[in-house]
């Protein structure tokens, strides 16, 4: 059989990581596209990832390239193109510079590479992933968002430092949008199997919740620009999931038709993400708090989706 092709879309911080993880992992061949300007990047970075396979000993071909024609065929495509959060700027700032960027991708995504599973990870993210929906035309199973699985793994990560447990043993999932109004839920939130309720005090979550909500900007204030190496290793396992066709649930950003009562809206929620792409969204109960914050992170989301429509 011959290897999937990955095209990555973007050769930046994320996509550098992206393309790393896909080789170790010989998820398949990797194409790392950029921009003319960046043809130098993309395939500098391409060479250096060949050459660590030879000491890491994988067996993956990565192609630095800035022609559409190298992505041509792909089976997963991952959308990094854009620009990232500076110090100060909201994920919605980013909106009109990379919403003509998602554009332009999205069109050479439909022609060159029809039957791909897409993930766009570009911010702001539930607006820019709507935008691929849109441009390329292609089934809602085929198109995602990905956040809710870094939101989940820094929420993850607080809650264990906190329980001074294994990260490993710590289940949770972040639904919504992936902004400010993003949803930390808290009632499927486990330490193998037990409810963080009963282990950590209300004031303790309320003050992970936040920190939650803000993982992104702590970062960006620390390094002068936002995260990769967690947002490639989350992109990652959604792609790993769809390539190996793992059936895993995850929090991902997907098209609803109807399910939570959303209807033509990109939103965070739990999926089965396998062979068929995005095959399910499953539908969860919500406390009335959490299901009143999802009400306002898709309000959120429809404002910022709104004003993407009028540029
Ligand atoms: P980066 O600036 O390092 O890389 C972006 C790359 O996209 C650059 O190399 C740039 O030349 C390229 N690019 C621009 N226009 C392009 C086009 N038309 N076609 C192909 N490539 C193009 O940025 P980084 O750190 O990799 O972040 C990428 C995006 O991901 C940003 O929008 C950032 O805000 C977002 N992000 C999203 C997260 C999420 O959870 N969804 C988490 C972290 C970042
Ligand atoms: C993040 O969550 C900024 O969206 C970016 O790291």
């Amino acid at each position: 059989m011959a290897r999937a092709k990955i095209a990555l879309i973007g050769a930046g911080n994320i996509g550098g990581e992206l393309a790393a993880l896909a080789a170790r992992k010989e998820l398949g061949d990797v194409v790392l596209f950029d921009i003319p300007d960046k043809l130098g990047l993309a395939q500098g970075k391409a060479l250096d990832l060949e050459q660590t396979g030879s000491v890491l000993g994988y067996d993956a071909k990565v192609t630095g390239t800035s022609s559409w024609d190298d992505c041509a065929g792909a089976e997963v495509v991952i959308v990094t193109a854009g620009v990232p959060r500076k110090p100060g700027m909201s994920r919605d700032d980013l909106l009109s510079i990379n919403l003509k960027i998602i554009r332009g991708v999205g069109i050479n995504i439909k022609e060159k590479c029809p039957r791909a599973f897409v993930i766009v990870i570009s911010n702001p993210l539930d607006a820019m992933v709507y935008e691929m929906k849109k441009v390329t035309g292609f089934p809602r199973e085929r198109v995602a968002g990905m956040a809710g699985v870094l939101d989940s793994a820094r929420f993850q990560l607080f809650l264990a430092r906190a329980l001074g447990a294994s990260q490993k043993d710590v289940r949770a999932m972040v639904l919504g949008g992936h902004g400010d109004t993003m949803v930390p839920a808290i009632s499927y939130c486990t330490i193998n199997g037990v409810g963080v309720k009963q282990l950590l005090s209300k004031a303790t979550l309320d003050g992970i919740v936040d920190r939650t909500r803000n993982g992104g900007g702590e970062i960006v204030k620390l390094m002068g620009t936002s995260a990769y190496y967690a947002p490639a290793a989350a992109a990652i396992a959604m792609a790993e999931a769809y390539l190996k066709d793992q059936k895993r649930v995850l929090p991902a950003a997907a098209y609803c038709d109807g399910e939570y009562g959303f209807r033509d809206l990109y939103i965070g929620l739990p999926v089965v993400i396998g062979a068929g792409g995005v095959e399910k969204i499953v539908t969860i109960e919500l406390d009335g708090e959490e299901r009143a914050q999802l009400e306002k992170s898709a309000a959120a989301v429809r404002e910022l989706v709104e004003a993407a429509k009028t540029l």
